[in-house]
């Protein structure tokens, strides 16, 4: 529908959690009249739930140049080497701002970072706050400057589509808004830059540590948009996601690698340290290595979970150093003060994502992403832990930036009208739980060329009943914040089935049991997308 209502600005950034707010707060200080949309509250979305930590080399002895080190070998040789470097030598004063911003890390008593370790980590070089509330923390103290700065911000906004001019070039983005008063309804921000920070994708499969907004909507937006994605088969599980039954669904509780950074075990049922000896870190191996060390034990042994041991931290330590996971562990019967937790992998992170280059910039001029809705080529196969809030905080100032530095901002929008666009195929919101659990069957932590056609297949059909529909007797589902999620889920489960079956090797965190072996001479490239905009 054409949009009922406008607003203008400079910049409109979609999406609230560290990327964005970060991006919308530094082009308001350079000025530029900024607009943040958000699904949601400003404070939902992935970022409130990290926990673990943000990786910076701030710790005495570290360098830049070891984090670098860490994060290639964990990126299984896709990793850009270029984008990592950026990120480890800005890392460290982007933290800095984030600290000068009001985000208070936990710190000793002369006011030296406490650094914890994670998987893939040589180093303690992971910042927390409230031991393990690391995110809740990073988006209280970035909503309250968004806040303070009277930045405009629009809550409760589905963003639907990029609006382009005549030439192609970016112009802005059409929303579906819900109880915003003056808003409500589909509605439009005109702006010749869009910086996309919409999270990430985790809802695509049946259990996830995402949120339920995970939905994948920067994706879907920029495919639909023509943009290039890179990467979208790097789905990377968490290895320890609290085991709540094999048949648990949507958002999961996470039990943080920082548990086995101050020292808890991975063990069967008989107790036995199942990860010694499998890699020279043991249990803070990469994470690809530890989810793929879970998945073979669980399949040795015919059990669907482990165990995460960490009684001899004692009650006080937990208490202090991981209360959110304690109160998460407790809440479900289980007290990991006497008894050790039992964990299975689950989806967590989208290791790839709309393809940018250093400046954060997507290949539809003006269009820009940050966060994890990008592929920055800093993360390869497998994103090494707590890069993510640092890459969302470092490229984002970098968009920033680069939207002063170019002078976008100045130039008037003149979007072409949306009528002129082909209309999508609407899914019922109930497809939602039909994508992830296609998806969890054939393209989970484990796929085969098999499993992933069976996959196809019955994403092709999902898409084609709702397209039938539409050429048939011109119907859709009722377009809502629910119908757009799960044909946005759609959208973006068949490309990374697609990518999944195309990359017909095993390398991080893509696990191809058909293809057990990683191969450098085929496949030391990236698998990119772009979809014809007319026919999306
Ligand atoms: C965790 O705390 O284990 C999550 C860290 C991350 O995903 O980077």
């Amino acid at each position: 529908p054409a949009p009922g209502w406008s607003i203008d600005a400079d910049v409109v950034v979609v999406g609230s959690g560290v990327a964005g707010l970060t991006a919308a707060l530094r082009c308001e200080a350079a000025g530029l009249t900024t607009v943040v949309v958000t699904k949601a509250r400003l404070d939902d979305g992935s970022t409130r739930w990290a926990q673990g930590g943000i990786a910076a080399a701030l710790g005495e002895g570290d360098t830049p140049e070891q984090h670098l080190d860490d994060t290639l070998v964990a990126g299984a040789g896709l990793c850009d080497e270029e984008a990592v470097r950026i990120l480890v030598t800005e890392g460290p004063d982007a933290v800095r701002r984030l600290i000068a911003t009001g985000a208070r890390f936990d710190a000793s008593t002369d006011g030296d970072l406490e650094l914890t370790r994670e998987g893939g980590h040589h180093r303690r070089r992971i910042a927390h706050a409230g031991g393990d509330a690391t995110g809740a923390e990073i988006s209280r103290a970035l909503v309250e400057a968004v806040r303070a700065r009277g930045l405009r911000t629009v809550e409760n906004a589905l963003v639907l589509d990029l609006l382009t001019d005549a030439e192609g070039r970016t112009a802005g983005v059409t929303l579906h808004v819900m109880g915003e008063g003056q808003h409500d309804g589909v509605g439009a921000v005109h702006a010749p830059a869009v910086v996309l920070a919409t999270g990430g994708m985790g809802q695509v499969f049946s259990a996830t540590t995402n949120p339920a907004v995970s939905t994948g909507d920067g994706v879907a937006l920029a495919l639909r948009a023509g943009a290039e994605v890179s990467d979208l088969e790097f789905v990377q599980f968490h290895p320890t996601v609290l085991f709540l039954g094999a048949d648990a669904e949507g958002q999961q509780p996470l039990v943080s690698e920082a548990v086995r950074g101050e020292g808890a075990h991975l063990v069967d049922a008989d107790g036995v340290r199942f990860m010694l000896g499998q890699h020279e870190l043991a249990e803070l191996a990469p994470r690809d290595i530890v989810a793929k060390g879970i998945m073979r034990r669980m399949r040795e042994n015919d059990t669907e979970h482990m165990y995460l041991d960490a009684r001899h931290f004692g009650a006080e330590m937990w208490e202090h150093r991981f209360p959110t996971i304690l109160a998460a562990c407790r809440a479900h019967g289980i007290d990991p003060v006497t008894e050790p937790v039992p964990v299975a992998p689950a989806a967590h992170y989208a290791s790839g994502g709309v393809r940018t280059d250093s400046h954060g910039r997507t290949t539809v001029p003006g269009l820009y992403a940050c966060g994890e809705v990008a592929c920055t080529g800093v993360h390869g196969a497998n994103r090494l832990a707590s890069n993510s809030l640092l890459e969302g905080l470092v490229y984002a100032e970098r968009i920033a930036a680069d939207i002063v530095r170019t002078g976008l901002h100045a130039r008037v929008p003149q979007p072409l009208p949306t009528q002129q666009r082909p209309a999508h195929p609407l899914l019922p919101p109930e497809a939602r739980f039909a994508v992830q659990r296609i998806m969890t069957r054939g393209a989970g932590v484990l796929r085969s060329e098999a499993s992933l056609a069976e996959a196809a297949d019955r994403l092709h059909r999902l898409h084609a009943d709702a397209r039938d529909a539409l050429d048939e007797n011109g119907k859709t589902a009722e377009p809502g914040v629910d119908t757009w999620e799960a044909t946005n889920l759609l959208c973006v489960a068949r490309v990374l089935v697609a990518a999944a079956r195309q990359r017909e090797e095993t390398r991080g965190c893509h696990w191809r049991e058909d293809r057990p072996e990683r191969d450098d001479t085929a496949w030391r490239r990236h698998i990119v997308v772009r979809l014809n905009p007319d026919r999306s």
